[in-house]
C-alpha cells in the first residue's frame, strides 16, 4: 500500500461502503475488507493507520455472529466501531450487550457527556441517525461513556487501548457531524495523511500499468460504456503503442450508438478501435429465441466467440483489459447474491480465457470513476451517459428478435431520447428507453383497420439503479411523444406507459 489506509471490516451492514466512500473523500484511502479476511497483512502494515468495524445485521448473540479478530485488537492501531462494530467490541472486552426494550430507528438527538477529541469541532446536541435492536449497558472495563441519547448509551472510549464505538452511523447523511466524527478519527486518532486523489492515482497506475505490461500487448473490449471507456483511456495512457481495443457492433445498439462510439475513441482520445461488424451473426443465432435468460446467455457467449477470434487474428496478446469496479468485485463476492437475470457485460469476459488481466478500476466506485473520466479529458456528457445493458435492444423486445423489431425499438427510443432532452427532463430522469413488448392490437389508421405493434415507454428515476420509481413525466410530454412514434415509425399503433416501480418490477423487461 502505497497510501496511509483505513481498513473497514465488513459486517453486511447495507451502509458498508459508504463508510469506505466517505473516507476515501476525505483524501484517506480505505478499502472493505470481509470480516473473515486473515489480518496479518493489514495489522502489520505501517500503512494501515487504523481500522473501523461496520455495522451489521447480527445480534453478538446469534450463534453465527461474526467476530472481533483478536489479532487486530492486539495491533495497538486505533479501532472504531460502528453500531454492530460497537457491540462487538463491548462485548469482546466483557461489557454487557441487550436487545434494547424497543428499536431505534431513525434521526435521534446525540448528547455529548464528557469532551473527546472524537467529537471536537461537533455542539454538544447535534442529530444521529439510529438503526438498532441491541444497545451496550454495561460498557467493559477501562471505558467510558462519551455520549447519550434519551434512551441509551451511543458512545464509548478507552483512549489507553486506542478502542471507540458509536452506536449511530456517521457514514449517514442525516447524522448532522458523520463527516466531521470520521475526519476526528482518521486524522486526530489514527494520524493518517490525506494522499489519496485522483490526479496520483492516475500516476500510480499510468506507472504500475507500464511495470506490469512491460513489452507484452494488451487487447481490450469496449462498449461505449463508462467503465470500459475510461479504463480504455487509463490503460492507453500508459501504454499508448501497445494497446488494442474491440469493439463489437452486435446490431442490437441504440440509433447512432456505434458511430458516436467510434468516433468519440478515434477523434476525442486518438485511440484506434477495431470495429467487428457482427450484426448478421448475432441475428442468426438469437432466431426464434425468446427465452430471456436464452437470449442473454447467446449473446454473451456469441461476444466471447468474435473476441476471442478477432483476438487471435491479431497477434499474441499476454493481458486483457477490463473495466471492473470495486463494487463488481465487493458484489460477486457476496454469499446471499441471488441471479435476477445473468448481467452481460463487456467487463464479464471469462476469467479462464488464455490472458492476465488488468484491471486499473477494480478499486474504485462508480463516482470515482466517473471523475477520473473527467479528469482524463472525457466528454461530461459521455460520462454522464444513461446506463444501457450489454445484450442492448435484445433485452428490450420480447419474444423473438425480428429485423423489423430492432427498428421499431431503436427507432422509437431515438424519438422519446428527443423528446426528453427537448423536455429537459434528461437529468431528472434516470434511466429512460423503449420497449417492444411481443403482442400486436387492433387499430385505426385513416380508415383501414390495423393489427400492429405496441411500444412501451419504460423512464425510472433511481440512484444506483438498485431501486427505482417510474417517473412522472407531463402528459403533454407524453403526449408528444406518443403522437411522434406512431406517426413516424412504421407498424406501431399503440403506446403504453410502464407505471411500476422496481421492485416489484426491475427496470428492464427482461
Ligand atoms: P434491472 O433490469 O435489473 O436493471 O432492474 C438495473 C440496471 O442494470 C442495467 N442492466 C444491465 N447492465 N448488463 C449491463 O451492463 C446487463 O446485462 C444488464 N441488465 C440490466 C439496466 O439497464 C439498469 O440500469
Amino acid at each position: 500500500m502505497k497510501h496511509d489506509t483505513i481498513v473497514v471490516i465488513d459486517y453486511g451492514s447495507q451502509y458498508n461502503q459508504l463508510i469506505v466512500r466517505r473516507l476515501r473523500s476525505l483524501g484517506v484511502y480505505a478499502e472493505l475488507i470481509s470480516y473473515d479476511t486473515p489480518m496479518e497483512s493489514f495489522v502489520d502494515c505501517p500503512e494501515v493507520k487504523g481500522f473501523i468495524l461496520s455495522g451489521g445485521p447480527h445480534s453478538v448473540y446469534d450463534e453465527d455472529a461474526f467476530l472481533v479478530p483478536a489479532i487486530m485488537m492486539m495491533s495497538g492501531k486505533p479501532i472504531l466501531g460502528i453500531c454492530y462494530g460497537m457491540q462487538a467490541l463491548a462485548s469482546y472486552f466483557g461489557g454487557d450487550v441487550r436487545q434494547g426494550s424497543r428499536r431505534e430507528y431513525g434521526l435521534q438527538t446525540l448528547h455529548q457527556i464528557t469532551s473527546h477529541a472524537l467529537f471536537s469541532n461537533i455542539p454538544v446536541n447535534s442529530s444521529v441517525w439510529m438503526s438498532h435492536q441491541d444497545e451496550v449497558k454495561i460498557l467493559p472495563k477501562g471505558f467510558v461513556a462519551l455520549a447519550k441519547t434519551e434512551y441509551i448509551m451511543a458512545a464509548m472510549a478507552n483512549d489507553d487501548q486506542k478502542i471507540y464505538g458509536v452506536q449511530f452511523h456517521p457514514e449517514v447523511k442525516h447524522t448532522e457531524y458523520g463527516m466531521q466524527i470520521l475526519h476526528n478519527f482518521v486524522f486526530d486518532i489514527c494520524k493518517a495523511k490525506p494522499t489519496w486523489s485522483i490526479d496520483h492515482f492516475i500516476e500510480e497506475q499510468v506507472e504500475f500499468i507500464r511495470a506490469r505490461v512491460q513489452n507484452e500487448q494488451v487487447i481490450m473490449g469496449i462498449s461505449g460504456g463508462v467503465d470500459s471507456s475510461v479504463a480504455a483511456v487509463l490503460i492507453h495512457r500508459a501504454i499508448p503503442n501497445q494497446l488494442t481495443c474491440v469493439f463489437v457492433d452486435h446490431g442490437l445498439l441504440r440509433e447512432g450508438e456505434a458511430e458516436q462510439v467510434m468516433s468519440a475513441f478515434r477523434d476525442k482520445y486518438h485511440i484506434d478501435v477495431i470495429q467487428v461488424n457482427a450484426k448478421e451473426h448475432f441475428l442468426a443465432k438469437l432466431e426464434g429465441v425468446s427465452d430471456p435468460e436464452t437470449k442473454r446467455k447467446i449473446i454473451g457467449k456469441e461476444f466471447i466467440t468474435i473476441f476471442d477470434a478477432e483476438a487471435k487474428k491479431r497477434g499474441h496478446y499476454a493481458f486483457l483489459g477490463q473495466g471492473t469496479l470495486y463494487t463488481d468485485k465487493i458484489e460477486s463476492g457476496t454469499k446471499t447474491a441471488q441471479t435476477i437475470k445473468s448481467h452481460h457485460n463487456v467487463g464479464g469476459l471469462p476469467k479462464d480465457m488464455a490472458f492476465q488481466l488488468i484491471e486499473p478500476l477494480d478499486h474504485l466506485f462508480k463516482d470515482e470513476v466517473r471523475a477520473l473520466g473527467v479528469t482524463l479529458g472525457l466528454d461530461e456528457g459521455f460520462i454522464n451517459r444513461q446506463p444501457f445493458p450489454g445484450p442492448g435492444l435484445a433485452i428490450r423486445i420480447l419474444g423473438a428478435i425480428t429485423p423489423l423489431k430492432i427498428d421499431i425499438a431503436r427507432e422509437s427510443d431515438a424519438i422519446l431520447q428527443q423528446e426528453i432532452k427537448r423536455a429537459k427532463l434528461d437529468h431528472e430522469i434516470w434511466q429512460y428507453f423503449t420497449v417492444v413488448p411481443d403482442i400486436h392490437s387492433v387499430g385505426v389508421m385513416g380508415d383501414q383497420r390495423t393489427y400492429d405493434h405496441s411500444v412501451v415507454i419504460r423512464a425510472v428515476t433511481s440512484v444506483d439503479g438498485m431501486t427505482a420509481d417510474w417517473a412522472k413525466i407531463p402528459y403533454e410530454v407524453l403526449d408528444t411523444i406518443s403522437r411522434r412514434i406512431v406517426n413516424e415509425v412504421s407498424h406501431v399503433n399503440r403506446i403504453v406507459y410502464d407505471i411500476t416501480s422496481k421492485p416489484p418490477a426491475t427496470i428492464e423487461w427482461e
